[in-house]
């Protein structure tokens, strides 16, 4: 296989005319779990991040909430601290001087009455001080059992209340729900306490850039979209690997399992931006109507399908890059007799005229050979074989790979005429990486997703029927394992390897074969 590089375009032909993004309105900032990772590790290296891109407003204020007894100095302290250790690039002691000035905490517990009128007095404060115009954006950077406990805590308290123009809005991180049922209850008591345009629902995958090039790709270009549809395209694989073992998360992950940690989520987001119709208008609710009906029109799978469609798999220990990686029931916090999945693969049809008959296999797990988040869209092969050294079927594939992550780009593969006097072929790829057109600096994943959320444009977030439409896909799935059905029993994989055979078989049966990870 030989690799094409396209010449770079010049600054002055790839640059966007718009103008740069404007700083945010005045607002604060509350963190519940402010003490927690989430937060150190990502959403104040992000706040960092956007001051320095100008893009924080002046008028702006962080308010700390978690159970540890802590001044408002030593949060501050502890924030510049992890600002050192978390940041993703070079850190400028100004502006961290400025962004923690901006800093305070309130103790309390969650589900404390009077937590929340600390908080209140704590507002009031930052929107004396800092002029934040009362607009307020509350994080539950908390686990999913405090979610709907703490909105209703703000909501007793007020807090929740949109009066004289000020915004009151709520950013719910992932998981949302275990189920359809709970994901169901959450947004009913959810909805008992402000609109659907005021919740926020994180999936960190929309942050991606790549992820959202998906849709530039398609809806940018004339190239693409006319290709794209069940007359041209034969199969599509959506692959999400990781190398990462289940780390000291073993006691959540236990419960969880990746079905539900990675497929109604993240996959599915992947899926609904390849499948979707192109939208009326980039904006909030047709984005997330086109991408609601994708996931709407995934055939709902039958028990028996549950057997012949879905692979469930645990890794055992092997090498993963050389190191020697310990069986998933060896890691701290999970059952030694854990049936938990740690990959998982499907084959979903989507029943629209779009993609009639095109397969889309899904595949997703830890432990494994390699990183790599890609989406794999196989195109149909020449009708007949026109050269006849080479039957159609020893052709390459026309193949579009976008590479999510690492490595993002795009690459696509066809034939070519090999050198000589002999009409013979071989494959060759054009290869798109961002990293040789564009500069990007290196970002947590959360900066657009906040400074969306502070303006209000909740294109990348999920709406209450983008998550229903993800678990009702995956319920029977939840429900056939549950209820223990033989064929749904729990396959094996090496750590460090490419999955279990059965995931292979799978496609086989079709014909097909999965992209190597590694
Ligand atoms: C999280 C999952 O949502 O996504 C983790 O809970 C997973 O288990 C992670 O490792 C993957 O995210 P990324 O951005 O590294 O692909």
């Amino acid at each position: 296989m030989m690799d094409v590089a396209a010449p770079a375009l010049s600054p002055a032909e790839t640059a966007d005319p718009q103008p740069p993004p404007q700083p945010a309105g005045p607002c604060a900032f509350v963190i519940f779990g402010a003490a927690g990772d989430l937060t150190k590790r990502l959403l104040v290296p992000a706040l960092y991040n956007l001051a320095a891109a100008g893009l924080l407003p002046q008028e702006f204020a962080v308010v700390g909430v978690a159970r540890g007894e802590m001044s408002d100095e030593t949060f501050r302290a502890r924030m510049g601290d992890a600002l050192h250790e978390f940041a993703t690039g070079s850190v400028s002691p100004e502006i961290v001087r400025d962004l923690t000035a901006r800093f305070s905490y309130v103790r309390g517990d969650f589900d404390d009455p009077n937590t929340y009128r600390l908080l209140a007095d704590k507002l009031s404060a930052a929107e004396r001080k800092c002029r934040t115009g009362g607009n307020c954006l509350f994080y539950l950077a908390t686990p999913p059992a405090v979610f709907a406990l703490a909105a209703e805590r703000l909501a007793q308290a007020g807090l929740l209340r949109e009066e004289e123009g000020r915004w009151r809005r709520l950013v719910v991180e992932k998981p949302f729900g275990t189920d359809l049922r709970s994901a169901r209850e959450l947004d009913r008591r959810l909805f008992g306490l402000m609109a659907e345009s005021q919740i926020y629902r994180i999936d960190h995958y929309l942050g991606k850039e790549t992820v959202q090039n998906i849709m530039v790709l398609r809806f940018a270009n004339g190239l693409f979209e006319p290709l794209w549809n069940r007359d041209h395209i034969d199969h599509v694989q959506i692959t999400v690997t990781e190398t990462l073992t289940v780390e000291n998360r073993g006691k959540f992950y236990d419960q969880t399992g990746t079905l539900r940690d990675m497929v109604p989520n993240h996959l599915f987001q992947l899926l609904a931006l390849t499948a979707m119709e192109p939208p009326v208008r980039f904006d909030a609710d047709p984005v997330r109507g086109e991408k609601a009906k994708a996931i709407e029109a995934i055939r709902p799978l039958t028990p028996d399908d549950v057997c012949a469609d879905v692979v469930r798999a645990q890794y055992r220990a092997g090498v993963i890059a050389g190191r020697r990686a310990a069986a998933y029931r060896e890691e701290p916090g999970v059952d030694p007799n854990s049936m938990t999945e740690t990959y998982v693969a499907l084959r979903l049809a989507i029943d629209n005229w779009r993609w009639a008959g095109v397969p889309f296999y899904l595949r997703t797990g830890k432990a494994l050979a390699a990183r790599r988040t890609e989406i794999a869209i196989n195109f149909k092969a020449a009708p007949f074989a026109l050269f006849r050294r080479t039957p159609v079927e020893r052709l390459a594939q026309n193949l579009l790979v976008l590479r999510i992550q690492p490595d993002e780009g795009a690459s696509l593969q066809f034939n070519a005429k090999t050198p000589g006097p002999e009409i013979r072929m071989g494959g060759v790829r054009m290869d798109f990486k961002y990293a040789d057109y564009f500069q990007s600096r290196p970002n947590t994943g959360y900066e657009t997703l906040i400074y969306d959320c502070m303006i209000g444009d909740a294109t990348l977030f999920q709406r209450a029927d983008n998550i229903e439409a993800g678990w009702r896909v995956v319920q029977p799935i939840l429900d056939a394992w549950r209820e223990g059905r033989d064929c749904a029993d729990l396959a094996w994989y090496a750590a460090g390897s490419e999955g279990p055979r059965e995931a292979d078989e799978l496609l086989a049966r079709d014909g097909r074969a999965w992209r190597k990870i590694a």
